[in-house]
């Protein structure tokens, strides 16, 4: 049920084009779904190809980890990516990128700290995290958030999610969904920065020779050497074969995941000696619409939006982190709920006029037309939504303990998307070491071999906060990248 034919790749590519995430037509990926053939039609023939740094994989981590080992001295880098398209999950990265002690924190007077940050970050993912890789994201944090800047991409607008003592989710100037400015903005740059980016060539082998890995090899027969390899392939949230492996419980969730998240780089590392930890470590996210695995941002609930049941009532601190509020969720009658918000929330997040484009939102002016449409009950939704705008108001405890992204729901129209727990992302993966290089089961580095992003483990422990990811893949990108062309240049 859950394997995605070419119809479903076919469906996943006019999706993206709807959502006006892909910058080429689809029709030319469509096209790019078959297998490429020579003009004269004939298969083409395997090439080798040296160079000085090799990754596996187009999204947010790949691109910015080519970026980097570029502008640190590796002179030919290439990017191998199996999809017609880059991006990866990072296209569909919505709320926003965590970062601390950020400029763009200080000129808005919002207090925070590294530490802070590193504590939000080990207590959301229930003290299993790994305490030096946290750290490290951390105090990384405010340099990947300029280093974005200085090549274009500007996050200050600063929103919180949840699990978060203070707003550090820092997104587009005008609150469109993050990944929509960085995958355009990062492949502009690997565009400019001279770095081959090769799509639909699949990588199927990581080579190692004695000690060393070496190179790897593609489906199509071609193989590409070099001293350092960085997997930057993303988890394996739509590979069903392996969440039945590790988390039978979760085999009937839908998924978030775009189609070609399937694992390979993880099964491609643990192949070369990698270890992989955490595997059983899987989030599901509060809020996903059940017929597309279509997210609804957590943004929306940091900006004022609550969850009510299908009685119209609260039921959780919707600031609650992923795992607790899917868990609410899954009690609830029908285990599903809706995400309700009003016009102030809709104007600070761009990506709501998407929910209403692809039929996510049901729109009323006012909650009793809202509750009709809905089919609750209009009493107790109009009152659930006056108990929550007295608490917003008057800064009074609220009943469920919510203290964060607290906003009055008073500007019609209403809006509510239905919404249900979903796989979102996978916090096991590769273990590595804070130079992302990737370690055996001894905890000693695979020479060569590198790793980041959403296909190693260890960061984010035994729950992922919102934020976390687009932060992971800039840093350890990045810090991949800086590793990789150190051992190029030996
Ligand atoms: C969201 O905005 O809810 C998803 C982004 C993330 O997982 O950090």
């Amino acid at each position: 049920m859950h394997e995605f034919s070419e119809m479903d790749r076919r469906s996943f590519i006019q999706g993206l084009a709807a959502l006006g995430v892909l910058s080429v037509t689809p029709a030319s990926l469509l096209a790019g779904c078959q297998p490429q053939k020579s003009e004269v039609g004939a298969e083409r023939l395997p090439q080798v190809q040296s160079c000085d740094v090799v990754i596996i994989g187009a999204g947010g981590t790949g691109m910015a980890a080519a970026l980097t080992a570029k502008a640190e001295g590796a002179a030919k880098v290439i990017i191998l990516e199996k999809e017609n398209t880059v991006g990866g999950n990072t296209n569909f990265s919505s709320s926003g990128m965590n970062a601390s002690e950020t400029r763009f924190q200080a000129e808005q007077g919002i207090e925070d700290s590294n530490q802070l940050f590193v504590e939000d970050t080990y207590i959301g993912g229930k003290e299993r995290g790994d305490m030096a890789l946290i750290e490290h994201l951390c105090d990384n944090s405010a340099e990947a958030i300029d280093w974005l800047d200085s090549i274009g991409i500007r996050l200050d607008n600063i929103s919180q999610t949840a699990g978060t003592s203070v707003k550090r989710c820092h997104r587009p100037t005008d609150g469109s969904a993050v990944g929509k400015t960085l995958v355009p903005g990062l492949e502009k740059n690997v565009g400019q920065a001279g770095i081959d980016l090769l799509l639909g060539e699949n990588v199927t082998r990581i080579i190692k020779e004695g000690d060393k890995v070496t190179g790897v090899q593609t489906a199509s027969g071609n193989t590409y050497t070099a001293p350092a390899v960085i997997v930057a392939t993303g988890g394996f949230g739509a590979n069903f074969e392996m969440i039945k492996q590790y988390r039978p419980d979760l085999a009937d969730f839908v998924t978030t995941n775009m189609p070609g998240t399937q694992g390979d780089g993880m099964r491609m590392a643990a192949a070369a000696g990698a270890e992989l930890i955490d595997m059983d470590q899987i989030q599901t996210h509060p809020t996903v619409d059940q017929e597309h695995g279509s997210l609804i941002a957590e943004a929306i609930r940091g900006g004022g939006g609550i969850l009510v049941n299908s009685e119209g009532r609260r039921f959780v601190d919707e600031m609650k982190t992923r795992d607790v509020v899917s868990a609410a969720e899954l009690e609830q009658p029908g285990k599903y709920a809706y995400v309700l918000y009003d016009q102030q929330v809709w104007d600070k997040n761009k990506d709501a006029a998407n929910y209403d484009k692809q039929g996510l939102s049901v729109k009323a002016d006012s909650l009793e037309e809202l509750a009709s449409k809905l089919k609750l009950d209009a009493a107790a939704l109009s009152a659930t939504v006056a108990a929550y705008n007295e608490v917003s108001l008057s800064g009074a405890s609220d009943e469920f303990g919510r203290t964060q992204g607290l906003a009055a729901l008073t500007s019609a129209p209403y809006y509510a998307c239905k919404v249900a727990p979903g796989i979102h992302h996978c916090m096991g993966g590769i273990r590595i070491n804070i130079d992302n290089q990737a370690l055996d089961a001894d905890g000693q580095p695979i020479a060569g071999l590198f790793a980041a992003g959403e296909t190693t483990g260890g960061i984010h422990g035994a729950n992922r906060l919102g934020g976390n990811a687009v932060c992971d893949i800039m840093v350890n990108g990045r810090q991949a990248g800086r590793s990789a062309a150190k051992l190029a240049k030996g």
